[in-house]
């Protein structure tokens, strides 16, 4: 049995079950996650964006010259492109991640983009420390970048270790650029994640179909419906399946038995305060030194340094 199918089952399990939000990108769902980010209720895409967009200079200027640009992520977003495309002379852009097709797909349009621009790609999970490649020409600065608030799927503790990957990634004098929803107004928030059209319900149950293609399950999608319920308390978005009647799901030998009314966890979106996040940050060897936010007060794009 493959690993991921284990952690999986393993996941079906648990009194309360959970499946990992990472099954929700095969390419439909990449799709789908795509027509989410130019929803008019998903303000956090636009949002970044804009305050990207408004303080180029600015972030550049922190950034500065001969700056290896270290993406946890592979971004062929327009966020990562237009930095990319502002950036000083002589980057490096070094995307990071453990999809390899797609790793090397998007980096190859990022090159064909920015000529002169040395890409460097590494497969690998962020989650773990893990080696950087060498630069033709040596970089004053490392700079981790992680836009999307990405952060929010993870819970606190792992938040935190991966803040600690992130501090050991940018190395000395490097530093962390890092795109972090905000906690508010929680209607704001829940309209987020049950827009009108229905993308985030479909985006939602195609991590079923997902997983019946790809692990062999027989889930009966139709029976699901799609939940998120914004949680003010634990200041998180819960994203949920919900299945309208008992079911006995197999792959293989494997059987899991859904109650009616029974749901699935599939996704934690974790939404920060200031102050919250500048405790983790500095918990992890960060010094917060610049917050920019949209006249809102939506969404933050921060700028840490490493501490000592
Ligand atoms: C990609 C994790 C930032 O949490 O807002 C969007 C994923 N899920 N709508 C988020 C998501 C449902 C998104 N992140």
């Amino acid at each position: 049995m493959s690993i991921a199918l284990a952690e999986i089952l393993a996941g079906l399990r648990l009194s309360e079950k959970m499946i990992s939000p990472k099954y929700f990108y095969d390419e439909r769902g990449s799709q789908l996650f795509d027509e989410i980010t130019h929803l008019p209720e998903y303000y956090p895409t636009q949002t970044e964006l804009g305050i990207m967009l408004d303080n180029m200079p600015e972030i550049c200027g922190l950034i500065g010259k001969k700056a290896s640009l270290i993406e946890f992520g592979s971004g062929s977003s327009r966020k990562t492109r237009s930095l990319l495309d502002s950036l000083q002379q002589q980057a490096v852009y070094v995307p990071v991640d453990i999809s390899e097709d797609h790793l090397l797909e998007s980096a190859e349009k990022i090159r064909s983009e920015h000529p002169g621009l040395e890409v460097l790609p590494v497969v690998a999970d962020f989650t773990q420390p893990f080696d950087l490649p060498d630069p033709t020409i040596m970089p004053l600065r490392n700079i981790v970048y992680f836009p999307g608030s990405t952060i929010g799927n993870f819970t606190h503790d792992a938040a935190q270790e991966l803040l600690g990957v992130m501090h050991q990634e940018a190395g000395v004098d490097g530093a962390m650029l890092i795109g972090v929803d905000l906690q508010k107004d929680p209607a704001i928030i829940e309209r987020a994640y049950n827009d009108s059209a229905g993308v985030t319900a479909e985006f939602n149950l195609n991590m079923l179909t997902h997983l019946n293609r790809e692990f062999g399950f027989d889930f009966d999608v139709s029976a699901f419906t799609h939940s998120a319920h914004y949680d003010a308390g634990a200041g998180r978005m819960e994203i949920r399946l919900i299945s309208g009647k008992s079911q006995v799901v197999t792959s293989g030998d494997e059987r899991i038995e859904i109650d009616d009314g029974e749901s699935i966890l599939t996704e934690y979106s974790h939404k920060y305060t200031l102050k919250g996040f500048a405790k983790m940050a500095e918990r992890a060897g960060f010094e917060v030194r610049k917050v920019w936010m949209d006249q809102n007060n939506l969404f933050s794009v921060q700028y840490c340094v490493r501490r000592g």
